[in-house]
């Protein structure tokens, strides 16, 4: 019996450690984490999103967006995505700071679209990303009405305000712009 108190100590130990460096340790790494200038007297950056593209990323939750895409670029040296003209600067913590849900993504099946704002040029564009042609037809068709898709629902104005404030071309304490 004198064991069992110490495989009970064991077990105990064996939870309780790896809490508190995951989850604890995490806490005290990133929860004071906010907004913060990339030079003294700059303005706060991530900027506030607006109010369309907070509904927006509610839209692109609904749809599944997140298990085809990421939102992520990855350093220099550890994939293409900066030579790519995915980002030009690796994608830091605070960047994501203002989200309430924060949709990294773990599949590539298409292009990150952590600057898909800074690349997208027009609304018209956006919504054609947004219909994903396959084979003469579009995807996703029922967010749009219209005999050719182009009149857009009160959904995809919102995914596409959502998609086009994605942007991490600002400069961050941890990540500066070149
Ligand atoms: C089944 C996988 C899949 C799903 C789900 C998906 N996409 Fe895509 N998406 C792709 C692929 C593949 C491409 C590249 C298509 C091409 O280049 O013609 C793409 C391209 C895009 C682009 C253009 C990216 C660029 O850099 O030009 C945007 C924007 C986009 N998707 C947004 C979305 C949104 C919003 C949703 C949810 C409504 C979504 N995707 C769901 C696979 C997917």
């Amino acid at each position: 019996m004198k064991n069992f108190r110490y495989l009970v100590l064991g077990a105990l130990a064996a939870t309780a450690l790896p809490f508190v460096g995951i989850v604890v340790g995490a806490q005290a790494q990133f929860n004071s984490l906010g907004r913060a200038p990339a030079e003294e007297g700059g303005p706060l950056m991530p900027p506030l999103e607006p109010g369309q593209a907070i509904q927006g990323r509610q839209v692109y939750l609904s749809l599944g967006c997140v298990s085809c895409h990421t939102q992520q670029v990855r350093p220099a040296g550890q994939g293409g995505d900066i030579a790519g003209a995915l980002g030009a600067r690796p994608s830091v913590a605070r960047d994501y700071v203002l989200q309430p849900v924060v949709l990294l993504g773990d599949r590539r099946i298409g292009p990150d679209l952590a600057n898909y704002g800074v690349r997208a040029k027009a609304d018209a564009d956006v919504h054609l990303a947004i219909l994903h042609k396959v084979g003469g037809r579009d995807q996703f068709g029922f967010l749009y009405s219209g005999a050719n898709h182009e009149i857009p629902s009160e959904r995809a104005v919102m995914l596409a305000a959502y998609l086009r404030s994605l942007r991490q071309d600002y400069s961050s304490p941890e990540a500066p712009l070149k």
